[in-house]
């Protein structure tokens, strides 16, 4: 007679891991930080809150231009509900939490003009909070939110606007740096670059694909060096604290075994992430590559000098050696192969002669929007060693969304293997990770998404109006990898 067992896909899952000759069992070093990570336009709400001013977010969503004409104007209610969020930080059991400061609601038009003491007071109500609980802050500068007073007078396209930065990280460090040890200034540089102001698909919506992102690039690099520069100089020697830069960048693997393949795969790289790294963790500069390649094309297409701005001597001295970490989020793998772009199409994409795809042999969630590749992590976690001389990193964001199951498996199943491939980076080739951030405690807004792709631990009811927030399965299963300190079994 056969006995029916009912169908356990935690169990499947587990035994799955297990099955794997590919997965390792084996513990992060001591003292490897293990977090969550959210940022304020994605949980805060309270847009309009206690003098807070708006930001090229909250101007976007009130046009209607994202998913159902969804805004961040409520989100997770964290402005009012962060003790909570500290509570399933502390029943996660990680260490760290991740987040950002909203610029406008610390000064509403982005300037020393407008400094808002009541959001100040919510970052410093929030992170005394951490600190009982003993949970270490890291914190966001810059996680997309600019004042649209800035943004009014040009933005990240202003080179105004690297004061304005530095008086307002300076602020943040002479207001919080006592008890934040763990700095960011920019978010995803490239997001910011591109997608605001190349293709202009995120705020502020700026389209100008063959210069505008190559001149917010430049305006952001010189913006973090700046403040970390500025950190390094008065408050280093009192506060002790480190200051990075988020990068992001998904792996990217040669379509083919060719030599043109492999080229054009590392030139992705050296456009993506070399563009904001190779001058702070490199020599100081962009990519030869890429400097070569701009340089080139703009040639041909008859501008007047390459598209691609120069920094100045002293600027590339500064650059240089401008961390104290490397911030890494990463996704996903793309598949790259060379394509030779036609020379009209003026573009930081076209620049660079490469195609990109997927491959349809890895799995994705539900949701669809990416697919699952845990050896990409490994290989860039690598390439970064091997390129820019072994800096400390922190993976400040990995994840995967889906359409909102509480039974996540997809999702669990991911930070398993993805973590698992970090930690061969570690144990293996040597890579000095100093820690990991799960994107995100919680479901949130997802920019232009809005609250479609649901990336949380935890699930949140954004229907009724108190938003209450559960555990999902991926909960317990990234809480018992934080609790062993990887994999025991
Ligand atoms: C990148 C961003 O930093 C974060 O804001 C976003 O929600 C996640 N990745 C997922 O797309």
């Amino acid at each position: 007679p056969t006995t029916w067992k009912t169908f356990d896909a935690a169990n499947y899952i587990r035994q799955d891991l297990e099955d794997r000759d590919d997965f390792i069992k084996g513990q992060f070093p001591h003292g490897f930080a293990w977090g969550v990570a959210t940022s304020a336009y994605q949980i805060e709400g309270g847009w309009n809150a206690d003098g807070k001013g708006p930001s090229i977010w909250d101007v976007r969503s009130h046009k209607g231009w994202n998913y159902n004409q969804q805004t961040g104007d409520v989100a997770c209610d964290s402005y009012h509900k962060y003790k909570e969020d500290v509570q399933m930080l502390v029943r996660l059991g990680v260490s760290h939490y991740r987040f950002s400061i909203a610029w406008s609601r610390v000064m509403a038009d982005g300037t020393l003009h407008t400094i808002n003491s009541k959001g100040i007071e919510y970052y410093n109500n929030l992170i005394n909070e951490l600190l009982a609980n003993n949970i270490q802050p890291m914190v966001t500068l810059y996680h997309w939110d600019l004042p649209q007073a800035l943004q009014d007078i040009g933005g990240w396209q202003n080179d105004k606007i690297i004061e304005y930065f530095n008086d307002y990280a300076r602020l943040c460090f002479s207001s919080f740096g006592d008890r934040v040890k763990l700095w960011i200034t920019f978010n995803e540089a490239f997001v910011v670059a591109w997608l605001g102001y190349g293709i202009g698909v995120f705020a502020p919506g700026v389209s100008s694909a063959d210069t505008g992102a190559y001149e917010v690039a430049h305006n952001i690099i010189r913006s973090h060096t700046r403040a970390y520069r500025t950190y390094e100089t008065s408050f280093k020697t009192l506060q002790q604290g480190q200051v990075g830069i988020t990068l992001d960048c998904d792996w990217k693997e040669p379509q083919t075994y060719s030599t043109t393949s492999r080229y054009a795969a590392e030139r992705a790289l050296q456009f993506k992430l070399g563009w904001f790294a190779n001058p702070i963790f490199g020599n100081g500069d962009y990519p030869s590559v890429m400097k070569r390649k701009v340089a080139d094309k703009s040639r041909r297409q008859g501008y007047p000098k390459s598209r691609l701005p120069e920094f100045t001597p002293e600027e590339i001295q500064q650059n240089r050696g401008a961390f104290d970490f490397l911030g890494l989020n990463h996704y996903t793998t793309n598949l790259v192969r060379e394509e030779i772009r036609d020379i009209n199409w003026h573009s930081y994409e076209s620049d660079q002669d490469i195609d990109t795809s997927e491959d349809p042999c890895w799995n994705t969630t539900e949701s669809g929007w990416l697919r699952v590749n845990p050896w990409g992590i490994r290989r860039l976690l690598k390439w970064i060693k091997d390129r820019y001389g072994n800096p400390p990193v922190y993976v400040t964001e990995n994840g995967v969304s889906d359409k909102g199951e509480m039974m996540d498996y997809s999702r669990a199943r991911y930070y398993s293997l993805y973590i698992n491939e970090v930690l061969k980076a570690v144990r293996r080739d040597g890579c000095d990770v100093r820690g990991y951030m799960a994107w995100a405690l919680m479901d949130n807004m997802e920019w232009t998404s809005g609250y479609s792709q649901k990336f949380g631990l935890y699930y949140v009811d954004f229907n009724d109006p108190k938003r209450p927030r559960t555990a999902k399965h991926s909960a317990s299963v990234y809480s018992k990898i934080v609790a062993d300190n990887g994999f025991g079994y």
